[in-house]
């Protein structure tokens, strides 16, 4: 069995399908009762408690990173015997910059999880694909996307790969210790992404960028300050780099990290 967390999500979402699609057994912690290809059960990331309940009979945990009280959720995974953690954490766990509270909490899970006693996989997916998503409702009133950093290039990555090297790194073996850097094909600026969105939906789409300013406003009205200038410190001032293309997805799953093309043409109606 394997506990999926994060489950109704990008990434864990697309796991939950693909381990159940190859026939593994599934369950799903979640918040609130769901509808997916799982066992579902009633937890909360911030409540080691739940998570403990959760753990019977699990050889394999997904595990999202930065939430409360992690150590102790980790002692109780360790507690059950589960085989191998796989964590998600993220490429800006290789800025390493304390001081960014993104960062920070990355670097923090990480630590934990290699402290657990527990044998790991470290996931560190670059910006993922369906952040695009965001732009649906700019696109379904118009042909018009505003959106900030434009001129910061992005090896953005499907979390149907963030799925595929998790399930591999749950189910088979050469995966303990092991930290992975996940990125798609190529690196894409937001107006290139737009353009073969466009292209995908037949539509004729243009990308505005907003300033600096434009941009930090509204990450104010979504986040906290913090946050806010994390990101501005990441993508404004150029403190995390997720241009590199990396050759890890085809090295663990045996096949060429999908393309945003693909990931366009598979989530083509949430745009229309
Ligand atoms: N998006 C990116 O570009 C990106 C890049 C690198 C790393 N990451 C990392 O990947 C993580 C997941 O990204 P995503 O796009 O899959 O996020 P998402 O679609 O927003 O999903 C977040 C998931 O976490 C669950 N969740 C939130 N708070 C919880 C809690 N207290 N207890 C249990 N579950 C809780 C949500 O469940 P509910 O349905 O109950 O809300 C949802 O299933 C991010 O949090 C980030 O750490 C993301």
């Amino acid at each position: 069995m394997i506990l999926v967390t994060g489950a109704t999500g990008n990434a864990g979402g697309a796991l939950v399908r693909t381990l159940a699609g190859s026939g593994a057994e599934v369950r799903a912690l979640v918040r609130r009762e769901v509808e997916l290809p799982a066992e579902l059960a009633l937890g909360d990331l911030n409540d080691p408690d739940s998570v403990a309940g959760a753990l019977g009979g699990v050889r394999g945990v997904f595990l999202l990173s930065g939430y409360d009280r992690m150590a102790e959720t980790l002692a109780a995974i360790a507690r059950a015997g589960v085989e191998h953690v796989v964590l998600l954490s993220a490429s800006s766990a290789e800025a390493a910059d304390l001081s960014n509270p993104i960062s920070k909490y990355h670097v923090e899970s990480e630590a934990l999880v290699r402290e657990s006693g527990v044998p790991w996989t470290i996931l560190r997916p670059r910006t993922f694909m369906s952040n695009t998503l965001r732009w649906a409702d700019q696109l379904k009133s118009g042909n018009v996307v505003r959106d900030s950093f434009p001129d910061v290039a992005v090896a953005t990555v499907d979390p149907l790969d963030i799925a595929a090297v998790a399930a591999a790194s749950l189910t088979g073996k050469g995966h303990d210790g092991q930290v992975y850097g996940l990125t798609g094909p190529e690196a894409l600026r937001p107006a290139d992404r737009l353009r073969i969105l466009g292209a995908v939906l037949g539509r004729e789409l243009r990308f505005e960028g907003f300033t600096d300013e434009e941009a930090r406003a509204r990450m104010l009205e979504q986040m906290p300050e913090a946050y806010a200038e994390a990101f501005m410190g990441f993508f404004s001032r150029g403190e995390l780099d997720e241009s590199a293309v990396l050759p890890t997805v085809e090295q663990v799953t045996g096949r060429p990290p999908r393309t945003f093309e693909q990931w366009a043409a598979a989530n083509a109606e949430a745009f229309a």
